[in-house]
């Protein structure tokens, strides 16, 4: 990533903006309550970065310590997995997606399949892509609710996310949103996106593929729930902006994205079955790890470019996810716009401890540039999007003036005032 010599200036939030008030728990005080980041204008400074960079985020009235966030699947799948994210340090949790009814979850082996990079995806290369065919929690509803009411009692200060997901049916929705709510989690980030399984029941994202499905959806969640909700979107679609314009415009708080993109991992050059492999048989899953963070970080681009030129920025959050093994890869996500970061198979592949090494990577890249807090580079590399006819227009542009700026002056009616200095030197030989 390329420094940016004049970082656009950016507001933050002044203190008491920033204070975390129990009252944002509520939906209804939420939104009289939003936090505004229009307190006072700054800029980052040399002077100002003589201390550790803030690493703390207030998205949607929820303080964290640091920006990043478990996202959903196995890292989220109990109490006692979650307790180990929060006692190592994670901002959040989102916990892994939860139904109404379990027992019609059930999940094959094996499930997960890898690539490696290096010749022919040697045994030796490193892991940059993993495929799985999991499905939500196979546990029990109300052992799921009854350990996030554990966790809120003996972290009352931490953000604990319940991920659920649906079947096509109000009533349905109405009651698990009820039942989350009860435990005391601090937010509800709602799975509109599984890639595989349970079509048929039109759950995950046969719901956040189909614009019309997912608006209904959302009216109905967003009616019933009071605390805020963020919606989880699928790459497996043409235009990312189109359902996450229409969560935001339902009353959604907060967009994530992206969750895994449909792949099908290999065929094995001996058997000629697909992999993985289930009694010979294989079906499309989810592709994710490293070598989906370009193809997340064009998704979240995207959203963030959308959110910032039809919503209220600061009404809103946005949620980075999708290959995230290291603190630059993170800080990339905050650039294009994202508040938070979520990491689903790289803690599966380096353990809850990672967060230690993101955050130390975070700072110092956040030193480097004399950043003081994510407030002061979110969104900053945003502006240096632009459109492929732009880029030509840019680039005729300044070949135009290197053009000129070497070939001097054609006649001393071409001085100027304004460029007299430039054009002397263009004319000097050393
Ligand atoms: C094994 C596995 C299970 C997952 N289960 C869920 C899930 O239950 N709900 C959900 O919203 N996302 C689930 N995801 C998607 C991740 O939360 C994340 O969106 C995706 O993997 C990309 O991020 P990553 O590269 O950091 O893993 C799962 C991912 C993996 C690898």
């Amino acid at each position: 990533m390329a420094s940016l010599t004049s970082p656009p200036q950016i507001s933050r939030p002044n203190t008491s903006q920033l204070q975390f008030s129990k009252q944002l728990h509520h939906r209804s005080s939420f939104n009289n309550n939003k936090i505004s980041r229009v307190g006072f204008q700054i800029r980052a400074t040399s002077e100002i970065i003589k201390q550790e960079p803030d690493l703390s985020v207030t998205v949607n009235g929820m303080k964290m310590p640091n920006p990043f966030v478990i996202g959903s699947g196995p890292p989220g799948t109990n109490y006692t997995v979650m307790k180990r994210a929060f006692d190592e340090g994670w901002g959040a949790v989102i916990a892994k997606t939860v139904s109404l009814e379990a027992d019609k979850v059930v999940n094959v082996t094996p499930r997960y399949a890898r690539l490696r990079a290096g010749a022919n995806g040697s045994a030796k290369g490193q892991i940059i892509g993993w495929q799985n065919i999991e499905l939500i929690s196979d546990r029990p509803l109300e052992i799921m609710l009854k350990e996030f009411k554990q966790l809120k009692e003996e972290y009352p200060d931490r953000i604990l996310i319940a991920s659920i997901m649906e079947e096509y049916n109000k009533q349905a929705w109405e009651e698990l949103i009820d039942r989350v709510e009860q435990t005391g989690v601090d937010a509800i980030e709602v799975n509109f996106s599984c890639p595989h399984g349970m079509p048929e029941r039109r759950m995950g994202a046969a719901v956040g593929q189909d614009c019309v499905l997912l608006e209904e959806v959302c009216d109905w969640v967003n009616a019933k729930a009071t605390i805020p909700v963020w919606a989880k979107m699928t790459p497996n679609i043409t235009d990312i902006t189109q359902p996450a314009r229409v969560a935001l415009k339902s009353g959604c708080e907060g967009i994530a994205a992206i969750n895994t993109i449909m792949s099908v991992m290999g065929i094995n050059l001996d058997s000629l079955r697909p992999e993985p492999c289930v009694e010979g048989y294989s079906t499309p899953g989810g592709y994710s790890s490293k070598a989906v963070h370009p193809i997340a970080l064009a998704k979240v681009m995207s959203i963030a470019k959308m959110m910032k030129s039809e919503f209220n920025d600061k009404d809103y959050s946005l949620s980075g996810i999708g290959g995230v093994e290291t603190g630059g890869e993170a800080a990339e996500f905050i650039l294009v716009g994202a508040n938070t970061v979520q990491v689903c198979t790289g803690v599966m592949m380096h353990g809850y401890g990672i967060v230690k090494k993101l955050c130390s990577e975070l700072s110092d890249f956040m030193i480097k540039h004399n950043f003081s807090s994510i407030e002061d580079f979110r969104g900053a590399s945003l502006p240096y999007f632009t459109t492929h006819t732009d880029l030509v227009h840019r680039q005729q542009e300044a070949i135009r003036q290197r053009k000129a700026i070497k070939q001097g002056l054609q006649s001393d009616k071409d001085w100027t005032g304004d460029g007299f200095v430039k054009e002397t030197e263009s004319m000097v030989s050393n």
